[in-house]
């Protein structure tokens, strides 16, 4: 959040000097060790008071790290305490991150892997994982004020980076490669005058439609649909929506041809 005291870009004509610079100064740049934990109290229960925290916290906390697969399918069941819902037969690795748990949503045997992070933390965020998705590990899924929705048999690889913030949604049987970044969220960066950390965001929503396959290290921007049944190359940045069966590689991503026609690469 930005102070009032954001200068006015009109009254700024020249480029500001270090001694013209007015004084900004952020919300989180405030307070204390004490308003830094009720901070921190804030981002991971959604607002929630102490006794979530403490709860919440010592489920988590307790169980997030024991090995084995045992635990694996303990947590699927004790996370129902914490979560905003858990199906029958989900597996849970070790230490895997939730951020306001109860925003977020796992169908039935659902595998989520060690290390992914989860993080819901706006009061319009919400994740919800369908039955049978697999998030292989490491994975990190970030709602901010919207929904990320993984469809049923979705499976997504390692590293991958799923960042919502203006509506992520993707089909059923979707393969995402390792390292694959879907990317909804934009700065904007017009005034030179304060950070760009002050400006306001800006994003679109990504939507990935059924029987897609995305190769490793593909790059998906905000505003993106790609089609039913799409296939784009490794390293791809996508820029631009691909409609449905269509094959496309490259920066930025080109339609290089459309499966099941001869011309297909
Ligand atoms: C897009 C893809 C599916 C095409 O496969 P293909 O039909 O066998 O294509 P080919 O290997 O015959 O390549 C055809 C042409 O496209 C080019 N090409 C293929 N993939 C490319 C890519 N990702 N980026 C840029 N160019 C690519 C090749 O260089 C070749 O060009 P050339 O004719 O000038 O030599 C494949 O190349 C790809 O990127 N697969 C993703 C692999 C992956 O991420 N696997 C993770 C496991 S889930």
């Amino acid at each position: 959040m930005v102070s009032e005291r954001l200068p006015d870009l009109s009254e700024n004509e020249s480029p500001p000097t270090e001694a013209a610079t007015p004084l900004y100064q952020t919300a989180t740049m405030r307070g204390g060790l004490r308003q830094n934990l009720v901070r921190y109290r804030h981002r991971v229960t959604g607002g929630g008071g102490w006794g979530r925290f403490l709860w919440q916290g010592a489920v988590l906390t307790a169980l997030s790290p024991l090995p084995t697969v045992l635990f694996s399918v303990v947590r699927g069941w004790a996370y129902r305490a914490v979560l905003g819902q858990v199906g029958s037969g989900c597996f849970i690795e070790p230490n895997v991150r939730f951020l306001v748990p109860r925003r977020i949503f796992l169908g039935r045997r659902v595998m989520i892997g060690e290390g992914c992070f989860l993080d819901a933390n706006t009061p319009e965020g919400r994740i919800e994982l369908q039955d049978d998705v697999w998030l292989s590990r490491g994975c990190y899924i970030v709602a901010g004020r919207a929904e990320v929705v993984i469809g049923p048999t979705t499976y997504i690889g390692h590293r991958c980076l799923l960042y919502g913030h203006a509506g992520l949604r993707i089909g059923r049987d979707v393969l995402l490669a390792n390292d694959v970044q879907l990317i909804c969220g934009n700065h904007t960066f017009a005034r030179r005058d304060i950070p760009i950390r002050a400006q306001p965001p800006q994003g679109q929503p990504i939507v990935i439609e059924d029987d897609v396959w995305l190769g490793a290290s593909t790059i998906v921007l905000g505003g993106v649909t790609v089609g039913r049944g799409c296939v784009v190359g490794a390293g791809s940045v996508v820029t631009h929506s691909l409609p449905p069966y269509s094959i496309a590689y490259g920066v930025p991503a080109r339609i290089v041809g459309v499966r099941g026609e001869e011309s297909a690469v």
